[in-house]
């Protein structure tokens, strides 16, 4: 599928950020130049996929898209049991209905935004056991999104009656989308095992997971994408998916289970948040898509040619000098923000200000992954300041070309060579209690 992109003048864009509030969610599309604010949904699906969705079977009960679904899923990720949702939070959500009590603590790396929310929803705690590496952006550790396992026993020693699992999210997202090693996955099964907690996978991004394995932990070299994924997901319990990114779809989630007796408790919840347990919240067409989308998601050639355009982009702004994460992640650059902005005070949200000078610049649209996203401490009400401030560049799957990505970096260049005249952050007007970085309105400082 093809879609228009609109240009525009400089003016305008001043006065449109403004009416956004300084928020870019609230920007129209058509405001948008290359938008870069997410990689999720916002891919090109292939002919195969538009052609099984006029194959959907739109049944209530039952249908054959379910069974395909279902097919897929088994033969990726070895699930017998699923429920499908209407998106990852939804599957978080029904999950974590049945999983997650008042007083709970989830360990985990680096939880994603919805992932946390729905914890501390519960009057749960979520706690953070990413390896130190990942917070220095200068560093160039292959497996970033790992977890420190000292980190993780700490939690379990300490609170193990709390802890109703361990929560590994695949690629780490607010991270980088840095992956985590197959040795890894490893070892927390073993630490797991020893405590006996079930580990759960947030999944969004486990091709991209596998493919970094494959590259980066010579035991893998010769291994399937396919294979690594299977052996991936023989170490965890349970799933969780949105599948609007390694799917390859627009909507759509699920959560694979093992547990028979969890299906059946997930099911009541199921029901009544999303529908009925043979399409909870999809169309038959959607179900026929992601099983597609599945296929094409784990094919190795389609992920490197996806995650070396990612490295592209990355690579440009370092020939540049612009500071980003290294090495670059999976779904996205993310643009150290403090680096970047040492002028600007943490508390005038430096990478939401750089998200607003590029936007500025060229019309183009990423996302702060930083002091709005991490939200207030729901016990404290102070603001939260993450040892990170990422400006992240999220790339659409098959969306865009590398010409594309020159214009993002030569945008972010002319940001860097006036970086020293921008000296006002912002300030926020009006926050929602929680996942505020959606609604925030801001203005300047
Ligand atoms: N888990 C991870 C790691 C994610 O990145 C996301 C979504 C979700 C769960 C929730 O899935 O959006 O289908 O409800 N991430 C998007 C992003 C929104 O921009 O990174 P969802």
């Amino acid at each position: 599928m093809v879609e228009t992109i609109r240009k525009s003048t400089l003016e305008e864009r001043k006065r449109w950020i403004k009416e956004a509030k300084y928020n870019l969610f609230q920007l129209k599309s058509e405001q948008v130049f290359i938008d870069l604010l997410t990689d999720s949904g916002t891919g090109a699906m292939s002919d195969k996929q538009w052609s099984a969705i006029m194959l959907g079977d739109e049944s209530y009960a039952g249908a054959s898209s379910y069974f395909k679904m279902k097919e897929a899923i088994r033969d990726i990720t070895g699930f017998n049991y699923f429920l499908p949702t209407h998106q990852g939070r939804a599957a978080e959500n029904v999950l974590f209905s049945v999983l997650v009590k008042e007083g709970n603590i989830v360990p985990g790396n680096s939880h994603f935004d919805t992932t946390k929310g729905h914890i501390e929803f519960r009057k749960a705690f979520a706690v953070d056991c990413t390896i130190d590496d990942a917070f220095d952006t200068t560093c160039c550790h292959p497996f970033k999104g790992n977890v420190d396992l000292t980190k993780l026993e700490d939690v379990l020693k300490e609170s193990g009656n709390k802890v109703p699992f361990i929560i590994m999210t695949l690629t780490n997202n607010s991270a980088g989308g840095q992956p985590v090693s197959m040795e890894n996955l490893r070892l927390v099964r073993q630490i797991a095992d020893k405590y006996g907690k079930i580990i759960v996978y947030d999944s969004a991004r486990f091709a991209e997971n596998a493919y970094f394995i494959k590259i980066r932990e010579e035991k893998y070299k010769d291994s399937s994408i396919r294979d690594i994924a299977l052996e991936m997901f023989s170490y965890a319990d349970v799933m969780t998916m949105s599948s609007k990114k390694d799917a390859l779809v627009n909507i759509g989630g699920f959560i694979g289970m093992r547990d028979e007796k969890l299906f059946k408790e997930c099911s009541v919840f199921n029901i009544m948040f999303e529908g009925y347990i043979t399409y909870g919240g999809l169309a038959g067409r959607d179900m026929n898509a992601i099983a597609q989308g599945l296929y094409e998601g784990t094919d190795f050639d389609y992920l490197d040619t996806r995650i070396k355009q990612v490295e592209y982009l990355g690579n440009r702004l370092l020939e540049f000098g612009i500071p980003i994460q290294q090495p670059i992640g999976g779904h996205a650059v993310f643009v150290d923000a403090k680096r970047f902005l040492p002028g600007i005070k943490q508390e005038e949200f430096q990478a939401q200000t750089l998200a607003i000078q590029l936007y500025l610049e060229a019309g183009i649209r990423g996302v702060e992954i930083g002091a709005l996203l991490a939200d207030r401490d729901p016990l404290t009400h102070i603001n939260r300041y993450p040892k990170l401030e990422f400006l992240r560049l999220a790339i659409p799957r098959r969306v865009y070309t590398n010409n594309h990505m020159d214009v993002v970096a030569v945008a972010l260049k002319n940001v860097f060579d006036r970086r020293k005249e921008i000296k006002r952050g912002v300030k926020i007007i009006s926050e929602a209690p929680i996942m505020r970085h959606f609604t925030v309105e801001l203005d300047l400082a």
